[in-house]
């Protein structure tokens, strides 16, 4: 489904150059539950951007179903974004002007989709991630870890067929850390594809697949080799 071909990416700030990614090459299947691992600056979320299409190639192939991306063309990568990714981002990236509700509701909305099936499938979400009541609050009227269940929310009302999750779990408890592991087990088990990038030992015990991230390049571990 995903193939990445000797994919390097430096970012260049005051004439100073970081090369982040080296050379990843990773495949991924249809219907993996996928976990990247890292320290923190390793990379993981340059990776996963890369992979939503949020961020240019500086060199390197991406191959999404066989058919290779331009990922310097953005409006290509938008396009491509709406119609196959749901995407939870480590900082949320909540729309502070829209409540609880019209987050979650707006990737319906870009789809256009009938009013009723939005009013449906955005009130499922909301229950399912335990919401009610704060349908009508702004983000900044949320907790941390509410506002982490909205981003969760809205990538996934559009029953996307790859779902993106940077660190999902960094603000949320236990109970809703067990909430999310069931979501996403389900979802896996409809065939939907997952890849996370996550600290959290619990949510990387149920991935088929780990990488690890260091000095630039990924490698395929087992659960217990992840920090060798
Ligand atoms: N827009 C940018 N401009 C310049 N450098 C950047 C930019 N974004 C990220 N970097 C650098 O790239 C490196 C990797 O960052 P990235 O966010 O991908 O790491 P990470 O593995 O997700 O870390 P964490 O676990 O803390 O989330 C860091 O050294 C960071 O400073
Ligand atoms: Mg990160």
């Amino acid at each position: 489904m995903i193939s990445l071909i000797d994919v390097k990416k430096t970012y260049t700030k005051n004439q100073m150059s970081t090369d982040v990614l080296k050379g990843i090459n990773l495949t991924i299947n249809q219907g993996d539950i996928v976990c990247i691992m890292g320290v923190s600056g390793s990379g993981k979320s340059t990776l996963l951007n890369i992979i939503s299409g949020l961020l240019p190639l500086t060199s390197g192939e991406y191959y999404y179903k066989d058919k290779k991306l331009n990922t310097n063309n953005y409006n290509e990568m938008e396009q491509f974004r709406h119609n196959n990714i749901g995407i939870i981002l480590q900082e949320f990236a909540l729309i502070e002007d829209f409540s609880v509700y019209e987050n979650i509701a707006l990737p319906l909305r870009y789809q256009k989709n009938s009013s009723k099936f939005i009013n449906n499938r955005t009130s499922t979400m909301i229950k399912k991630l335990g919401l009610e009541g704060k349908e009508n609050y702004y983000p900044d009227e949320l907790s941390g870890g509410q506002q982490q269940r909205v981003a969760i929310a809205r990538a996934l009302t559009k029953e996307p067929e790859l779902i993106i999750a940077d660190e999902p779990t960094g603000c949320l408890d236990e109970h809703n850390t067990h909430i999310l592991l069931d979501i996403f087990k389900e979802l896996n088990q409809q065939g939907i594809t997952i890849i996370i990038a996550t600290h959290d030992k619990v949510l990387s015990s149920i991935c088929n697949k780990i990488f690890y991230l260091k000095n630039g390049l990924i490698k395929e571990v087992r659960g217990n080799q992840t920090l060798s």
